[in-house]
């Protein structure tokens, strides 16, 4: 809790400042959020996502993925989706939405594809198999790699985020637009 923050502009750059702290700290609790999206025939779907960059200026986050997965294409039609962080450090949960699009090529996602190729994760964006196809065990038979990344970058433009903050002596909660904010009954 941070009690020392009283105005929603206070709080604004805090919950800016631990999203950029989250980007590059493995540990930090907002490092995994959850991102829900509206997946076809009216249905939702919702998974563990690993946070990878954080513009403030922009109020741009950034996440990889392998661009033959299902939220690819989920999102190629509908682009809304909602980030879900909770963090029991800062007793603070926001959840954020965001429009979202998808990179595959271009000098960011090669910069980023840079960074990637030089660690063990990046296997993940080059097994012979698309995530989520079917397969005969339960063994882990992606097959080997294809040495063709499939590595896409998932932006998420913040359109509005809903602060949240759990306290013994009573909760907060405020909406945060780009341009304004309002208490929320919590
Ligand atoms: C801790 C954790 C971190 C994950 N990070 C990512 C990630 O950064 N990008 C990603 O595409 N999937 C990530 N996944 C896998 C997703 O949760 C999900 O299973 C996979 O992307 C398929 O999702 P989809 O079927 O909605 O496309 C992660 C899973 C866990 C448990």
């Amino acid at each position: 809790m941070q009690n020392d923050l009283q105005t929603p502009e206070e709080i604004r750059q805090h919950i800016w400042k631990e999203l950029g702290r989250a980007s590059r700290d493995r540990h930090h609790a907002w490092r995994t959020p959850v991102l829900a999206t509206a997946a076809d025939n009216g249905l939702v779907n919702a998974r563990t996502v690993v946070l990878r960059d954080v513009d403030a200026a922009l109020r741009t986050l950034v996440v990889f993925t392998d661009s033959r997965s299902p939220k690819v294409s989920e999102i190629g039609k509908q682009q809304a989706g909602l980030f879900v962080f909770w963090s029991s450090r800062l007793s603070w949960q926001v959840r954020a939405r965001v429009t979202l699009s998808i990179q595959t090529s271009g000098p960011e996602v090669d910069a980023y594809w840079q960074q990637v190729s030089q660690s063990a994760g990046a296997r993940d964006y080059m097994a012979q198999t698309a995530p989520g196809t079917v397969c005969a065990g339960a063994a882990n038979t992606a097959g080997a790699d294809t040495g063709t990344p499939h590595f896409a970058v998932m932006k998420a433009q913040v359109t509005e985020m809903d602060w949240l903050e759990l306290g013994r002596g009573g909760h907060r909660r405020a909406r945060i637009l780009a341009d304004g904010w309002e208490w929320l009954m919590p």
